[in-house]
């Protein structure tokens, strides 16, 4: 048996297995860098490593997967790195749209892809087409995403709809914020990797990660493997989850 059949094992006979993962996938330019090889070079190996952590969570039980590909922030970056990050989400969506619609997988995308160029936004269109109505895996990609902003966008909503009379102002509560946001209906994350080490949230999901677990590992994102994966599940699994509460 293989040593993440294994640990697939351990995590199964652990029970709590989480059922949203959320992921910054941090490093890519410093594997590059570190291989003195162009930053572009460093995202398209990234690619590889998104594709373990698909599948590890459909091989874990994970319903929900929430992967951090493109912040607003990242448009700052030299032009060319953008368009670099463009075509690669370009290709990842020609080369891995059917298999993951055979795997059962259902994309989703969080973010404003108004700022997308037409070739990129109409791939991720597609992609969301080709693989509505999976049921084994719910895929969130994050891109052009920005937390504020998202919260932001959901109180202008509830503005409005106050506004308009369609909602009270005393309806106004946690519920009416969450079911504005781009993760309506979803639950929040349980688990967040972060890898590269760098101990941040970057504007990721600020409402939804209220109490979700962190697990902050060294490893580039390049080098991160569905063992990877699996390690930060047992570490989650080893956790208390208080919510705020006193231990029973
Ligand atoms: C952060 O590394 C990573 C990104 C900004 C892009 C993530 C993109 C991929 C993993 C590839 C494509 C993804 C999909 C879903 C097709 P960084 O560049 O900030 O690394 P650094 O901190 O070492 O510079």
């Amino acid at each position: 048996m293989s040593a993440a059949a294994t640990l697939v094992d351990r995590i199964r006979a652990g029970g709590d297995v989480p059922r949203h993962v959320a992921v910054i996938m941090d490093g890519n330019g410093r594997w590059a860098q570190e291989r003195h090889l162009p930053r572009p070079v460093g995202h398209r190996e990234g690619m590889k490593a998104v594709r373990e952590a698909v599948e590890g969570c459909i091989a874990a039980g994970v319903d929900v997967l929430t992967l951090f590909a493109f912040s607003e922030e990242n448009w700052n970056r030299p032009p060319v790195e953008i368009g670099a990050l463009m075509s690669l989400l370009e290709e990842y969506i020609g080369r891995e749209a059917a298999e993951l619609r055979s795997n059962g997988v259902e994309a989703h995308v969080l973010g404003d892809l108004s700022r997308l160029n037409p070739k990129a936004r109409e791939a991720v269109e597609r992609l969301l087409a080709q693989t509505s109505g999976g049921t084994k895996l719910r895929l969130n990609l994050a891109i052009s995403y920005s937390s504020r902003a998202e919260i932001a966008h959901a109180a202008r909503r509830l503005a409005e709809d106050v506004l308009q009379g369609r909602l009270a102002l005393e309806d106004v509560d946690e519920d009416a914020v969450s079911v504005r946001l781009y993760t309506a209906g979803l639950p929040d994350p349980d688990l967040l990797v972060r890898t590269s080490g760098e101990q941040r949230i970057s504007n990721f999901l600020l409402w939804q990660l209220a109490y979700t677990e962190l697990y902050i590992t060294p490893v580039l994102w390049p080098d991160f493997t569905r063992q990877n994966l699996f390690e930060a599940i047992l570490d989650y699994q080893g956790r208390e989850r208080r919510f705020g509460r006193v231990t029973a």
